[in-house]
């Protein structure tokens, strides 16, 4: 892997590095061209934020907690990403509401999506500990850039050389998205903490209404260890190629706070200032300290 060169690997999407591997320009324009209807439901997430977490929590809700779509279907087939390759093979099997994840900054939506009622869930986490995850799954992924040490991967996070960009750009292109009540904001780090009271709060808004029996059953079947274990989410059904478990896990850790055991004062102060000083003008306020 450590051959190719970005300019093998990635794609530049309106400024924005994509993996070759499950994207291309035909999909993009499949995601551009793509018909959102009124039930459908997006999880946008920043990569290595709880995207696959999201695809697991979704069908749960949406069905009542039936356990068929995440005990049948891989993931990416069942909760299927807009802007990748997958899409146009399964989008006719995908019965309403549909469910969807994306990583695509607001801007990028297709034209269908601002038209439609479509609901969004936009998941959060401590950039810090997204920068952590990122850094193992980049040594992991045959199909990203080899990450170099820790202190280099920072940099890299930092000025936006990985997927999808920078982590400050996709927030404020969300956060000023003006959805109303089309759009919710919740964290992974109140999904670690009470998945119930996360999950009760995600079915309100996409005005499910479900026991404290089946919000407890689907809280079960979300939790870090019972995903690790089931094969249609925890990626072992993909090659080594693409993920080496050898080198990490894709459910690799699953907490809070792991990025206090990789950075130093010095990185921590260069990580701080750098995201202060990009939100410096934002009117929101971070649900974390930094
Ligand atoms: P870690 O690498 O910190 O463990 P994404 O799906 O957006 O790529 O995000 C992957 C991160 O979400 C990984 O973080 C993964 O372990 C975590 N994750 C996935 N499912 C989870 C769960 N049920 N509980 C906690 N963390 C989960």
């Amino acid at each position: 892997r450590n051959i190719m060169s970005s300019d093998e690997m990635y794609l530049l999407y309106h400024g924005l590095l994509l993996p070759k591997e499950t994207h291309s320009l035909e999909s993009l324009k499949f995601a551009q061209e793509f018909t959102f209807k009124d039930d459908d439901v997006v999880a946008v997430v920043y990569p290595k934020s709880g995207t696959v977490w999201m695809q697991e929590v979704l069908p749960l809700l949406l069905n009542g907690g039936d356990l068929t779509p995440i005990q049948t279907i891989p993931n990416w087939d069942r909760v299927p990403w807009l802007e990748e390759k997958r899409l146009e093979a399964v989008v006719d099997k995908m019965a309403s509401p549909r469910a969807m994840v994306s990583h695509l900054p607001y801007h990028l939506m297709p034209p269908s999506f601002h038209t439609s009622k479509a609901k969004v869930i936009y998941v959060m986490r401590n950039p810090k500990d997204v920068l952590v995850s990122s850094f193992y799954f980049h040594q992991m992924a045959g199909f990203l850039s080899d990450p170099g040490t820790f202190d280099e991967f920072m940099n890299t996070f930092l000025e936006g050389r990985v997927f999808f960009g920078k982590w400050t750009d996709h927030l404020k292109s969300w956060k000023h998205s003006e959805l109303g009540d089309r759009i919710m904001f919740i964290t992974y780090e109140e999904m670690v903490q009470d998945l119930p009271a996360a999950l009760k709060r995600m079915s309100d808004f996409l005005g499910r209404d479900l026991s404290e029996e089946t919000i407890q059953k689907i809280s079960h079947h979300c939790s870090f260890k019972t995903m690790k274990s089931n094969s249609m989410s925890n990626f072992s059904l993909v090659p080594k190629v693409y993920l080496d478990s050898d080198k990490s896990q894709f459910l690799r850790k699953g907490v809070v706070g792991d990025w206090k055991n990789h950075f130093s004062s010095e990185q921590l102060a260069r990580f701080r200032s750098v995201i202060h000083k990009e939100l410096q003008d934002e009117s929101f306020t971070l649900p974390w300290s930094l």
